[in-house]
């Protein structure tokens, strides 16, 4: 396997879960997000309200595709890559997807106090969140595994990960 992409809605703990998986495979860890606001020197909320999201999906459809030839990679994406076509067609072609997943009421509560995400700004209701997961539950579940992370510490998600992959091998 040559890399594991972390897909899922906002709060579902791909970073956390990530870092950790890479540390376990020793592979190298890489956050879209991080990577966007590092190139662009701006904050996610900043680059929402300067340029739009359309804006931002264009940055992020081209940090995707700097990935067409990654090895050794844990990847964890932003919770709205998976809506581009070319970016899933990119994740198909360089490894194995792994969709985390958690309850509505799981992402209220992991996202109470943080503001960094601009699509849920002023409206982390049980219905935005039900929402937008239903407009994209397709694509989350285009993975070669999903796993439900509600109330899971993220050493057992990683772990779940592993099992995965070294039945994969
Ligand atoms: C988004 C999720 C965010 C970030 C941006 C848009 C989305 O990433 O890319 O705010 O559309 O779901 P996280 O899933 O890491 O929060």
């Amino acid at each position: 396997m040559r890399n594991v992409i972390l897909t899922g809605f906002m709060g579902t703990g791909k970073s956390s879960v990530g870092k950790l998986l890479a540390t376990e495979l020793g592979f190298r860890f890489r956050d879209l997000d991080e990577m966007i606001e590092r190139i662009e020197n701006l904050t996610i909320n900043e680059l929402f309200e300067k340029y739009g999201e359309g804006h931002f999906r264009s940055l992020e459809e081209a940090v995707v595709r700097s990935f067409s030839d990654a090895e050794g990679m844990v990847i964890s994406t932003g919770g709205g890559a998976v809506i581009s076509h070319k970016n899933r067609a990119v994740f198909k072609s360089i490894g194995c997807i792994v969709n985390l997943t958690a309850s509505p009421e799981m992402i209220i509560e992991r996202l109470e106090h943080d503001d960094r995400r601009p699509l849920l700004k002023g409206s982390k209701t049980r219905e935005t969140i039900e929402n937008l997961m239903r407009e994209r539950e397709s694509f989350y579940a285009d993975a070669d595994i999903r796993i439900d992370t509600t109330g899971k510490k993220l050493e057992d998600v990683t772990r779940e990960i592993l099992l995965f992959l070294e039945g994969r091998d």
